[in-house]
């Protein structure tokens, strides 16, 4: 049975919250606390699997108490459940949680937020992996691009359409944005997918704290690993996210798939961030394996970690509340023919974006063949007579 724990100082929430969940008590062992110091020597002595947290408590507030969590519980999925919208405890929480619900909630969908979370074990396999994964706060930044923002937030006349080109070109801090702009605490209710659109929606203030606090947008330690190159990652995701888009459109796909297509590309190699990030050493090793056997930078990474930068990327997307329609183009990017749905949606042009877009890095304007496509793909779902057509679109400046 799933063991989630709620912990909120106002005594009249917590009734509330044991009234609403109580048909929740066939499926869930629920534990109700009114401190967060409590709830914490209880985790801290039987582990759960997901905590729901209030931001604003005396004593250890909720940002502490999950920063705590994450270091007790790495596996535990942490929810923050906050009536204050002030930017400050905003950028607070996005450092340590993972989904934000707005207070009043209601059952569904907290049931439904509990539930992707755990669906999304089955993507990321390897439990040690989920773990890193789950410790995760920020994304790093390339430093020169965290420094432009800086000083663009701190200039008397700065802009937010400014402030919005700068992290446009990151993909740290795009998915960062794009975790906070579709969380519950703006209650949109379509999921945004362009990140200049998300700088505006999250406004200056939440912008400004974001780049001051150093826990949310980190700066990247190129020295860790010299040999890997940030700058071009995002190139190469842009570039695919291009593709995509063009695609998509070809296609005739509605204005969602092609949103979708976009953000999916865009960010469908996050998961190498990641890796790069946080193992670097065992990185290193990744780039090895691919320059000495010329294998694709999967099934190296396949080698060592024992999962790919696919699986790690969509299992950081979904923990962090991005729609189901990217967290499965980014999940199947490089194998297609394992995803079970058919007809053209954001899981096929992310695949071909990317394989259009790292045939053009490597041939330029050079004829040869596309590589990277998954034929069992591309015959199952008789693609290949748009294949000709989908590379004129990519190649067109
Ligand atoms: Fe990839
Ligand atoms: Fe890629």
């Amino acid at each position: 049975m799933r063991r989630v724990v709620f912990v909120d100082d106002a005594p009249e929430i917590l009734q509330h919250l044991r009234r609403i969940l109580a048909p929740m008590q066939t499926e869930w062992e629920m534990q109700f606390f009114a401190s967060a110091t409590q709830a914490l020597a209880a985790i801290q002595e039987t582990s759960c699997d997901v905590v729901v947290s209030d931001m604003t408590m005396p004593g250890m507030d909720g940002a502490k108490f999950l920063g705590e969590v994450c270091k007790a519980c790495p596996q535990t999925i942490r929810i923050v459940l906050s009536g204050d919208q002030s930017p400050y405890n905003y950028v607070r929480s996005a450092s340590v949680a993972h989904r934000f619900l707005q207070k009043p909630f209601d059952v569904a969908t907290l049931k439904s937020t509990i539930e992707q979370a755990e669906a999304l074990r089955t993507v990321l396999g390897n439990p040690a992996l989920r773990n890193l994964v789950n410790e995760i706060k920020a994304l790093p930044s390339l430093p020169s691009i965290y420094q432009d923002l800086m000083q663009e937030m701190q200039a008397p006349q700065a802009s937010l359409k400014k402030a919005a080109r700068i992290v446009a070109k990151d993909l740290g801090m795009v998915t960062k944005i794009l975790q906070l702009v579709n969380s519950a605490f703006f209650g949109l209710r379509t999921h945004v997918s362009d990140p200049e659109q998300a700088v505006a929606l999250l406004g200056f203030d939440t912008i400004k704290s974001l780049v001051l606090s150093s826990q949310v947008f980190a700066q990247f330690d190129q020295a860790k690993l010299p040999s890997f190159s940030l700058d071009e990652l995002w190139r190469h995701a842009m570039l695919t996210g291009t593709c995509a888009r063009r695609i998509a459109k070809e296609e005739g796909a509605s204005q969602q798939v092609m949103d979708e297509a976009f953000t999916a590309a865009l960010l469908h190699d996050v998961g190498v961030l990641v890796l790069v990030a946080n193992r670097p050493s065992d990185y290193a090793r990744v780039l090895d394996l691919v320059r000495t056997t010329q294998m694709p930078d999967w099934a190296a990474e396949r080698e060592v970690f024992g999962a790919d930068h696919a699986h790690v990327g969509a299992y950081l997307l979904g923990i962090w509340g991005l729609s189901d329609g990217i967290v499965e183009a980014v999940a199947f990017h490089h194998h297609p023919a394992d995803y079970m749905a058919s007809s053209f949606c954001a899981v096929t042009a992310v695949h071909v974006g990317n394989a259009m877009a790292e045939t053009q890095a490597r041939l330029g304007d050079g004829a040869g063949e596309v590589t990277g496509l998954d034929q069992t793909y591309i015959t199952r779902e008789s693609l290949l007579p748009r294949l000709t057509r989908w590379r004129e679109l990519c190649a067109a400046g």
